[in-house]
């Protein structure tokens, strides 16, 4: 190698060395970058000292060295800057980190059983042309009762004790109340359903709670009959199950119904063959329903020679026991976990 050879060599050492700097991210890269440029060609370069004449070996070793110790120094700053750029972001990161916000990783888990019923309850029959409305739960009397044809001293108001407010209000015992507010707000012809929480002073068992939820049904038009009740029920529970339940009709009493009826279905939970749910009878009540009273319609300013019409008042939480066969519904209430995180594992679960 001779001078000019030499010269060559250390200058495109530093440019090497320059575009290594600039290609790096990390301090490891450096580093690597760092060895391979003093094993290869800075070796090799002090290597050649040996073919120099002694004269000339003196500026050659020094330029050598000069070399040696810029590259060495450049790779040097530019560590420090990426360890001080590092530091600085852990830093930042250390400040807008906040202890009190919840994790972000992902828990598993979904709608409670109620909601999920709910929303496909309210699928089924906004495909079928009826709105969903909502009504207060706190509710006046007209509404819960009288207007339902429940007069005071009705001896149906017993059946339905609910909690009363100071001011003479009281927590609503059924969705019905909102059939009344629906036909004063929209008239007929009317198709709707009030989904929606009630209230009842109730002994607590595995089939009864304070706090449950109905869906209220009601269809206003001409010429409807009990033919068009049952056909829409069937329909409901076989969208629900996706199979065609078994069902019964049995005469049932409300005010505001004529006719009215109990519709049962085969206990999902024992399939027919009697547990506590069912209360051993192999039926589980599921569908109070009926031709809605003339007086009701009345008192919904909808005129009974012209308008007949159907009521229905699904039980929202026994259904979904049904479907994801929960036999207590106490566990509905409770905020027990196995039936956020999958409603499957529910099954057959009770209060322990
Ligand atoms: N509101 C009644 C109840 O909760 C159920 C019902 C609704 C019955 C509509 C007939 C028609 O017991």
């Amino acid at each position: 190698m001779n001078q000019t050879a030499l010269q060559d060599l250390l200058v495109r050492i530093k440019a090497d060395a320059a575009a290594a700097i600039e290609a790096s991210e990390s301090i490891d890269g450096l580093r690597a970058a760092e060895s391979k440029l003093t094993k290869g060609p800075l070796a090799e370069a002090l290597k050649s000292i040996k073919q120099f004449s002694a004269d000339e070996r003196g500026s050659a070793g020094k330029a050598i060295n000069e070399t040696k110790n810029a590259v060495k120094s450049k790779f040097k700053a530019a560590q420090d800057a990426l360890r001080s750029a590092n530091i600085e972001g852990e830093r930042k990161r250390a400040a807008t980190f906040d202890p009190t916000m919840p994790p972000t990783v992902s828990q598993q888990g979904q709608i409670h059983p109620v909601t999920a019923m709910q929303r496909e309850v309210e699928r089924i029959f906004t495909g079928l042309g009826f709105a969903v409305v909502g009504g207060p739960e706190m509710e006046t009397e007209y509404f819960n009762f009288e207007a339902l044809n429940i007069p005071e001293m009705h001896p149906a108001r017993d059946a339905q004790d609910t909690f009363w407010l100071t001011n003479g209000w009281l927590l609503r015992t059924h969705t019905s109340p909102c059939q009344v507010r629906a036909m004063l707000r929209w008239g007929a012809p009317l198709r709707v359903i009030a989904p929606g929480r009630c209230f009842r002073y109730e002994a607590i068992d595995a089939s009864h709670e304070n706090t449950f939820h109905q869906l209220e049904g009601l269809l206003i038009d001409k010429d409807i009959s009990v033919a068009h009740l049952i056909a829409f029920m069937r329909l409901l529970l076989r969208e629900v199950f996706q199979r065609d339940v078994k069902v019964r009709l049995r005469p049932g009493f409300f005010p505001f119904v004529e006719p009215g009826f109990e519709l049962d279905m085969s206990c999902a939970i024992c399939e027919g063959a009697g547990c506590p749910t069912c209360k051993k009878s192999g039926w589980v009540e599921i569908l109070p329903c009926g031709m809605v009273h003339p007086n009701v319609l009345r008192h919904g300013k909808i005129d009974p020679r012209k308008y007949t019409g159907f009521a229905f008042g699904l039980g929202l939480t026994r259904l979904a026991m049904m479907k994801y066969g929960v036999a207590d519904i106490r566990i509905m209430n409770s905020g027990d976990l196995r039936g956020l995180v999958s409603p499957a594992r529910l099954s057959g679960a009770r209060v322990s």
